[in-house]
């Protein structure tokens, strides 16, 4: 059966948590691989909007196995609060339904501290200040604090406080703050451990009988392939690899396990925090593509509340992306919000001093200098949020799909039509 990976094909934010809900029907196991609760994956179902940071969104499906796998940084603080508001939806979150690899790296409130004071400092990127690149940091340098430790909350706890203990040092000497309570986080955090214990397990074995089992699948990314901290565009940038490579490194699965990859990308391009973005609107258009944000699919940061950056569909970006991924397909989201725009613009090349380039540039400052070539596309007019197949949308609709599909060489098999479940097209 294998794997099938979901991942973000653009900048984050494309709807990936509705992509996984819908094909969480037919997995066994949702499983996280990367990234932390930086991420905000928002399910609406009924009136309600769920949103997920770290839980993988296979915890809606109750025959879905829920797994945080290795390659994935957690805070223990907000997994609990999340957990906990999962609940109170009325849904069971037990070991049973969830459970936490022996070997990820843990968040401290250290971490968020000191992500907090260099994003103040003025030495940031605009992160979600999660605390997430100081977390890897640790991990990289060899010094992190892993989660299988958790099974020992007293060690635990005498972890946090020596690491809180020596962020203090770093806030005070090079940010001029005052400390965190660190004997006060060692009790916090011991206790839980103690809460969090239970979900602790190998989950390569877990991947391992799966695969076996002829289980299937499905691999949850976080981010997106352009804040990849290899191949986005660096240093504006996530701090772990929400490629295809990020689920065998941070998943423990082999590469040929792998059966299917679905890109998720907007009809329209976003971004949260500083980097370059080359096909960005100003003005009314922006407004439009952004909505006031009284809605809760607006394009403001679900973890932030920030407004997103926006712009016309990149084709440059996503034709880089489908390759760097094997992207077997793309999922296509808020089309409808394009609805009723006379002409649409696709960005088809980049020109820089002068020459035009085809392809994605690996130097982000030679990215920042490009501007787009754009191509136009009659838009439609009609209201495509209550149309169930791909048969019923309009023409025009089809042919932007096409023009995509053309330009970055990849299969447009699911579209939405709207935040709600139901909105969402599949083709057969
Ligand atoms: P989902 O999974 C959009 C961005 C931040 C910042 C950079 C680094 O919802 O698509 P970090 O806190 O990770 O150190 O910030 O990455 N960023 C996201 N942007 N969606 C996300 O996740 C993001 N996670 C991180 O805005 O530019
Ligand atoms: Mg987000």
């Amino acid at each position: 059966m294998g794997i099938t990976v979901l991942l973000g094909a653009q900048w984050g934010d494309e709807g990936k948590g509705r992509i996984v809900d819908a094909l969480a029907q037919d997995a066994d196991i949702v499983a996280r691989f990367n990234g932390g609760d930086n991420a905000g994956h928002s399910i609406t179902i009924g009136s309600q909007v769920v949103k997920l940071h770290l839980v993988p969104s296979g915890i809606f499906r109750d025959t879905c196995l829920n797994v945080l796998g290795n390659g994935v940084v957690l805070n223990p603080r907000n997994l609990l609060k999340e957990m906990a508001e999962i609940r109170s939806a009325g849904i069971e979150v037990t070991p049973r339904r969830l459970r936490i690899s022996q070997s990820a790296h843990v968040i401290l409130p250290g971490h968020i501290a000191l992500d907090a004071a260099r994003e103040a400092a003025g030495g940031g990127i605009g992160t979600t200040q999660r605390g997430i690149g100081f977390a890897y940091m640790d991990k990289a340098s060899r010094t992190g604090i892993r989660t299988g430790l958790m099974a020992d909350p007293e060690a635990f706890g005498d972890a946090v406080q020596k690491h809180t203990e020596q962020v203090n040092k770093t806030l005070a000497n090079e940010y001029g703050r005052g400390p965190l309570d660190a004997h006060e986080l060692a009790v916090e955090y011991a206790n839980a451990a103690r809460q969090l214990a239970p979900y602790l397990d190998n989950t390569f074995h877990i991947m391992q009988r799966a695969l076996a089992d002829g289980k299937r699948i499905l691999a949850e990314g976080a981010q997106a392939a352009l804040l990849d901290i290899d191949h986005g565009t660096y240093p504006f940038v996530t701090s772990s690899n929400a490629t295809v490579g990020g689920v065998i490194t941070g998943l423990a699965v082999p590469p040929q396990a792998i059966t299917r990859v679905v890109g998720v990308a907007k009809a329209f391009a976003t971004r949260v925090g500083g980097g370059p973005f080359v096909t960005e609107l100003q003005g009314e258009m922006a407004l439009r593509l952004r909505g006031t944000g009284a809605n809760p699919w607006d394009e403001y940061g679900s973890t932030t509340g920030r407004p997103r950056r926006v712009g016309w569909f990149d084709a440059v970006a996503l034709r880089y992306t489908a390759q760097l991924n094997g992207m077997s397909e793309v999922a296509l989201t808020k089309l409808d919000i394009l609805s009723g725009i006379d002409v649409l613009k696709i960005c088809v090349g980049y020109l820089v001093d002068g020459t035009q380039l085809d392809d994605f540039p690996q130097d982000t400052a030679v990215l920042a200098r490009c501007t787009p070539v754009y191509e136009e596309i009659p838009g439609w007019h009609e209201d495509v949020s209550r149309m169930r197949t791909f048969a019923e949308l309009p023409e025009r609709l089809h042919a932007y799909l096409r023009r995509i599909e053309t330009l970055c060489g990849v299969r447009v098999t699911i579209v939405s039509v709207g935040p709600e479940r139901e909105q969402l097209i599949l083709s057969s």
